[in-house]
């Protein structure tokens, strides 16, 4: 296993909370000040894992139930981990990743009624101890989400599987992911998403900010 010398932080929250948004900014941002980053999706990020994205998004898997799913999404995982995420930390890269464990933890656990011990082992395996050193939970009013999700769908994009849910599990979301927040304090952040656009960027770069100092000090170390 390469050394990790990089920097790798997930995105979550919400549909429509603004997680794509800010980290194309975020990305640019840290470019422009000389880091390498590597900006990746889940479900998806490696040849592997956006072929079973499409079987998980457009509800293919949807029939076979909610462990089906949850193990298809560990298998993706895997296969990001390995092909993408890890070599990158490996080289010394940013890693910023949208959604990962916690996503399944919320969708698949809380909401899809898996028992918590199935997901937290189905992780266990999936990341292989690749845990992000920050997570950035995007907090908004599920409505609020949804109605910028929308409007983003009548641009174009339809609704995928998990979209199209009931306001009040979205709301649960919510809840499972501050929940999150307060129980790895060491690892996750909340920022309010429910602000304009140029404030939250700003939020996340004073969040991150302070990790970047570790990540040169380590550089410098190493050369
Ligand atoms: N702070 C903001 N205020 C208002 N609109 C925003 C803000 N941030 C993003 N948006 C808009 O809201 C929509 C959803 O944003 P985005 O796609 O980044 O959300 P997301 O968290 O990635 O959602 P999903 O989980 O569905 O991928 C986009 O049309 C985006 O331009
Ligand atoms: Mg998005």
């Amino acid at each position: 296993m390469p050394e990790n010398t990089g920097l790798f932080i997930s995105f979550e929250g919400g549909e429509g909370a603004g997680k794509s948004t800010q980290i194309k900014i975020l990305a640019e941002t840290l470019r422009e000040r000389g880091f390498e980053v590597i900006v990746t999706r889940e479900p998806g990020g490696s040849p592997g894992a956006e072929a079973v994205r499409h079987v998980l998004l457009s509800g293919a898997a949807e029939p076979f139930g909610v462990r089906m799913e949850a193990m298809l999404f560990a298998a993706a995982r895997n296969d990001h981990v390995e092909e993408v995420i890890r070599p990158a930390l490996g080289k010394g890269a940013v890693v910023l990743c949208d959604r990962f464990l916690d996503s399944s933890r919320v969708y698949q656990g809380t909401t899809g009624n898996l028992e918590p011990e199935f997901i937290e082992t189905l992780q266990r395996i999936a990341i292989d101890g690749t845990m992000p050193d920050l997570t950035l939970i995007f907090d908004i009013p599920a409505a609020a989400g949804l109605a910028r999700a929308r409007k983003r769908a009548d641009d174009g994009a339809t609704p995928d599987r998990f979209e199209k849910e009931e306001l009040e599990t979205h709301e649960k979301r919510r809840e499972a992911y501050l929940d999150i927040a307060l129980n790895e304090p060491r690892r996750c952040r909340t920022v309010n998403a429910d602000q304009p656009q140029d404030k939250v960027t700003a939020d996340v770069l004073s969040l991150v900010e302070p990790l970047l100092e570790k990540i040169k000090a380590r550089t410098d170390v190493t050369q």
